[in-house]
């Protein structure tokens, strides 16, 4: 049972001040529990109560996760040096104070970003060492070919001479200029300089899973939905590559061929 005060907890997972807080409560505006507290100092349990500001429910979570279908243009960035920034998307009442990108996709690249201001799980997720799968959908210049498999799962050198981890490659099937890739790691433009190395070209690339992160099918470009700590534990639980439906991966094809 953590004990912790009332305006602690909520200035831990709102923008409100510890004054303005003070003031809500006194004026009767927040309710633990489904009952009204008049002083912001009051011990509440942090694990399990209800807290409500105004009859908006405050996120349990300390730390906030939103996972936005990034749309073309948009720059995987806080700041707005290169391009108007992801940020922008996010809707006034998931925004907070602190919240970044978790990881990047490149302005021209589209799908699955997550945003969230818990440092720690981003750098969990980023850090080489957790190798946590991010799968992407490729739409190519020209006809994939059974021969990237062997290639790609060896590790291929990049033109700069760099190495990549091995990483799986398949098509997808009924369509010869789209296939799907997992990497392991992140580096600059990968996907891109991947395909560049066995002579193809990558005209649109589409993340649908970080980890065990999985792009909803609802979610249209440039709309986010706020993910609950437990689904975000799933980033390390990441599905089997071959363990997709055929309608999901059919979904997000019949996206990249037609638009
Ligand atoms: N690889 C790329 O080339 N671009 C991205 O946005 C992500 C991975």
């Amino acid at each position: 049972m953590p004990q912790i005060r009332l305006d602690k907890y909520i200035s831990e997972r709102t923008d409100y001040t510890r004054s303005q807080i003070k003031t809500l409560t006194q004026k009767g505006k927040i309710a633990v529990n489904g009952e009204i507290v008049k002083k912001s100092d009051t011990k509440i349990d942090s694990d399990t109560a209800a807290v409500e500001i105004c009859g908006t429910a405050v996120s349990a979570s300390k730390f906030r996760y939103i996972l936005l279908n990034k749309p073309d243009g948009y720059v995987s960035s806080t700041e707005e040096n290169d391009g108007i920034s992801v940020m922008t998307l996010i809707p006034p009442e998931l925004n907070k104070k602190g919240l970044f990108p978790a990881g990047r996709l490149d302005k021209d690249s589209l799908g699955a970003l997550l945003i969230t201001d818990d440092g720690d799980l981003a750098h969990r997720m980023l850090s080489p060492k957790s190798h946590v799968p991010k799968i992407y959908l490729v739409k190519l210049d020209r006809s994939f070919e059974s021969k990237y498999v062997d290639i790609f799962s060896k590790g291929i050198v990049l033109s700069n001479g760099e190495k990549c981890l091995p990483a799986k490659v398949k098509a997808v099937e009924n369509c010869d200029k789209l296939a799907l890739i997992e990497l392991h790691e992140g580096k600059y433009h990968q996907v891109k300089r991947m395909f560049a190395a066995v002579e193809n070209h990558v005209e649109k690339l589409m993340r649908i899973t970080v980890g065990g992160l999985i792009l909803p099918e609802k979610l249209r470009f440039g709309e986010c939905i706020e993910l609950l700590h437990k689904d975000v534990e799933n980033l390390f639980n990441p599905p089997d590559f071959d363990d997709f439906s055929p309608d999901f991966i059919s979904y997000f094809s019949a996206f990249m061929l037609n638009n």
